[in-house]
């Protein structure tokens, strides 16, 4: 519908009203947005514009407007400019480099690779991996959270999308280019990805050297005609409507693009959660420890597909730390045409074409239209939630919301069930504040936490980590 009235959304002024000198204002975005909503929110509602560099970001605030966001076809909001910077990290001819309905079907290759039979496998190697890894902490002692489950996450990662090959053989080589992909992505790379810096020199190098490693791991796939129950295989097999396949780079591009989306999302989300919980145990723990009791009375020590699913509690707490802290604190698209939002006070603006649009999940769960007592942890809110559309959008919503959510929801509660039937947990020192100064934002170090193995000793060694100890108690 288009509106009578083409009000454009009010602009700040970065000197005046906000008080935030120019300068200090663009690198303020740079380094994060959440203070700047936080000031500008007050003073102008749901809609505003700012001016970053030669860009105009208009900010859709809370659910109302952003359900305009979501709902958006892409030909109104696209993603193609505002995610082109990954094009340089992911490669040429994936994802955002190519037009509208390549990307499309990539996208349906996307979704085949995550699609719920595919998961039941991926389920299985995820708590293989955990099981060894737990079983290397021993008895008791100390970690950093973060630290030790992102180092999870890679293994499990490697081996559900990377392959078997990288897994058991190129584990650390590739493992230490990834991570220089990673570290080439800063904030300076959303406004000028190809700067001539160190992190992008680095980061070109390792796409390269990657391409090599892969090369030969998918070319020999392909003559094998081995079939691994992979992601990688998946998109080898992929096949384009008129018959054709992706190269073998494209492959890559295509498995980065999906490392990327789950990696640090996922690792941050579980630490949270580990933390939220722990952090309030006396009122938190005893449903998640009740739950392990009675799924493993029904199941025994068993985790597969099924037994995650049933696991109603853990899902809530997992949902809950997402609600607090969403990784993803912005999501981005630009306005394909003159874009039309009301707001929830009936308040109506055009959207002029050419703009950023941003919604923000990691503000919008805190804002209490929302959510009741949104600064309280409290994973029992979702058992009488009525999830309105577009107010709970760590995951995003509508046409471009996460594909890899159950995944990520399956490998968050594979750790925590294994973690929670085996030991037991405490804080060192005050939860930690989020570090808005990352890309993907996560937990500020130190994320420490102690742990002690529940009685394995008195009760006869237990054969996997995943196989609680008979005096667990709720
Ligand atoms: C998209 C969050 C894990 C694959 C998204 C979006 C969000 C998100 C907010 C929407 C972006 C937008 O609208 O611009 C998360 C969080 C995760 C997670 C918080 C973990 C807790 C994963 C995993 C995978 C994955 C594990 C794959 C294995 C994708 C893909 C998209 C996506 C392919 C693009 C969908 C599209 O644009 O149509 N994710 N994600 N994500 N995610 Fe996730």
């Amino acid at each position: 519908k288009v509106f009578k009235s083409k009000k454009t959304p009010p602009l700040i002024e970065w000197n005046g009203g906000l008080k935030i000198p120019l300068v200090g204002g663009m690198l303020e975005f740079l380094k994060g947005p959440m203070k700047l909503m936080a000031k500008a929110f007050p003073k102008y509602g749901e809609v505003f514009t700012v001016p970053v560099f030669h860009e105009r970001i208009t900010f859709l605030i809370g659910p109302k407007v952003s359900e305009f966001f979501f709902k958006a076809k892409d030909v109104e909001m696209s993603q193609k400019e505002v995610y082109e910077f990954n094009v340089p990290t992911f490669g040429k001819g994936v994802v955002f480099d190519v037009d509208h309905q390549t990307r499309a079907e990539q996208f349906r290759f996307f979704a085949d690779s995550l699609k719920s039979e595919r998961l039941r496998t991926y389920v299985g190697m995820m708590v293989k991996e955990a099981d060894a890894f737990f079983e290397k902490w021993g008895d008791e002692g100390e970690v950093d959270l973060l630290d030790s489950l992102s180092e999870l996450i890679v293994l499990t990662a490697s081996r559900c999308l990377l392959g078997r090959e990288i897994r058991e053989n190129l584990f650390s080589e590739v493992t230490a280019l990834v991570h220089d992909l990673d570290k080439g992505m800063v904030p300076l790379s959303v406004f000028f990805p190809y700067a001539p810096i160190e992190a992008h020199r680095k980061r070109d190098k390792a796409r390269k050297d990657l391409a090599l490693i892969f090369d030969k791991v998918i070319q020999a796939r392909r003559e094998s005609g081995s079939l691994e129950p992979d992601v990688l295989q998946t998109f080898i097999d992929a096949r384009y409507k008129d018959g054709s396949k992706l190269t073998n780079d494209q492959v890559l591009g295509m498995l980065i693009a999906v490392l990327f989306a789950g990696q640090h999302t996922s690792s941050i989300t579980s630490t949270w959660t580990g933390l939220l919980a722990i952090a309030n145990k006396e009122r938190v723990m005893p449903y998640l420890e009740q739950e392990q009791q009675k799924i493993m009375k029904k199941h025994g020590t068993k985790i597969d597909f099924d037994v995650l699913a049933e696991m109603d509690e853990l899902h809530f707490a997992v949902k809950e730390a997402l609600r607090m802290h969403p990784p993803l604190i912005m999501l981005l698209r630009k306005a394909q045409v003159n874009f039309d939002v009301e707001t929830s006070d009936g308040k109506k603006y055009t959207v002029p074409k050419g703009h950023i649009c941003a919604t923000s999940p990691a503000f919008a769960h805190r804002m209490d239209s929302v959510f009741k007592n949104p600064n309280t942890y409290d994973p029992q809110r979702f058992k009488s939630d009525e999830n309105k559309f577009a107010s709970y959008i760590g995951f995003g919503a509508g046409r471009h919301g996460c594909m890899g959510e159950t995944f990520a929801f399956m490998q968050i509660k594979t750790i925590w069930s294994v973690l929670i039937r085996n030991f037991e947990f405490d804080l060192i020192g005050d939860l930690p504040e989020p570090d808005y100064e990352g890309m993907v934002v996560g937990p500020k170090h130190p994320c420490k936490i102690r742990y002690k193995r529940r009685d394995r000793k008195k009760n006869g060694l237990m054969k996997s980590p995943s196989t609680m100890s008979k005096s667990f108690k709720a």
